[in-house]
């Protein structure tokens, strides 16, 4: 019997439509498991410009550090896209990386056996597809100063930065989750071009000679976009920039079938991670009762582990999971025909049934 304290944070969008069937999940595992969370509920993105002016404020900071993990849904909402908007709801999450110091995400790739005949990509391709997308959050043209507009507002410009100690704490992290399983890094950068690459190369180098057990290699981002559908299967733990993990972890997201699979995990260098689903505000479906919940169910998973070692608890939601899918249950977004159709609340009871 243990106790955990959970920073709520739904923000915008489909957020808490799916993190309310998130909590349901962690409800199942506190009953069968004899745990006890606490949930505290706080504003973040553009739900948090609209009451407070600050996309990520001072007492949704505090929520935060004061808990053992963040459960997160999304932020973006269209009416902060118009050119000119000062303050956008993306930067509540990026303040959230940066001050709680969540450095490395986590985004696993997995390929359901019924599911594969979900994705864009044939069946043989998929075969053995089990990979972890680790991206670095806290660096690169994301946070680099300087960055702005020079010249009357007439030019753009972003910084990209990278400091040995970001990289050696992001791969060291790399090898030892390839120690875990197929004991196989590929790093990804751009370094036939990128200073911030060669950089990020060298300092992977000097770090993999710790680590004498794991495989390196390095690819280029564009040459890694296309192996990455060509032959995922070759991939066990892929090493990314901020920038280039961003990118390759969307098209990963094809490989299990739908962005509505794919969960994630950011993490520190103590124990508060924060764990979202990967899709995003998606607006249009706000409140309906339709999306996949099962990435956010699968990010409490993650939540188990990772903050909580509750290893037997993560395996629990996860083989729930399996089970539902092998038994036709679906949303819209991984429907196939003989399957059946199900809303995000019906597909998570039928989860909650697999886990009791
Ligand atoms: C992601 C998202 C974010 C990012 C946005 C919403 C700021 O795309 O988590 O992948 O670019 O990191
Ligand atoms: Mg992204």
């Amino acid at each position: 019997m243990a106790k955990f304290k959970i920073a709520l944070l739904p923000g915008d969008g489909i957020g808490k439509d799916v993190t309310d069937q998130g909590i349901r999940v962690l409800g199942a595992i506190a009953k069968k498991f004899k745990h006890e969370f606490i949930y505290k509920e706080a504003l973040v993105g553009g739900v948090a410009i609209d009451e407070t002016g600050d996309p990520f404020p001072k007492e949704t900071e505090l929520i935060c550090k004061k808990s053992d993990a963040v459960f997160f849904g999304a932020v973006g909402d269209p009416k902060f896209d118009q050119p000119g908007v000062k303050i956008r709801p993306e930067q509540g999450l990026l303040r959230m990386r940066k001050n709680l110091g969540l450095y490395a995400n986590l985004r696993p790739v997995k390929v359901y056996d019924s599911l594969i005949n979900i994705s864009t990509l044939k069946p043989k391709i998929l075969k053995d597809v089990d990979i972890v997308i680790l991206r670095e959050l806290t660096g690169d043209l994301y946070f680099g100063e300087p960055r702005g507009r020079r010249d009357n507002g007439q030019t753009a410009f972003e910084t990209a930065i990278y400091t040995r100690k970001e990289i050696e704490r992001i791969a060291h992290l790399a090898f030892k989750i390839a120690l875990k399983r197929k004991k196989h890094v590929t790093s990804v950068d751009k370094a036939n071009v990128l200073e911030t690459s060669r950089y990020w190369w060298e300092v992977v180098n000097d770090i993999a000679k710790q680590y004498p057990k794991v495989t390196l290699d390095h690819y280029y981002i564009d040459i890694a976009t296309l192996q990455l559908v060509k032959n995922p299967a070759q991939f066990d733990v892929m090493l990314c920039t901020n920038m280039f993990g961003d990118i390759i972890s969307d098209e990963a997201a094809i490989l299990s079938g739908s962005m509505g699979m794919m969960a994630s995990a950011s993490l520190s260098e103590g124990k508060l991670g924060l764990y979202e689903p990967v899709h995003g505000s998606a607006p249009k479906y706000k409140g309906q009762n339709k999306v996949n919940p099962l990435a956010t169910i699968l990010s409490a998973a993650l939540m188990l582990r990772y903050s909580f070692a509750l290893e037997k608890e993560a395996l629990t939601i996860e083989k729930a999971v399996e089970k539902t899918l092998s038994a036709g249950f679906r949303t819209y977004d991984i429907m196939e025909k003989g399957c059946k159709l199900q809303t995000t609340s019906s597909l998570t009871d039928k989860i909650i049934k697999n886990i009791k």
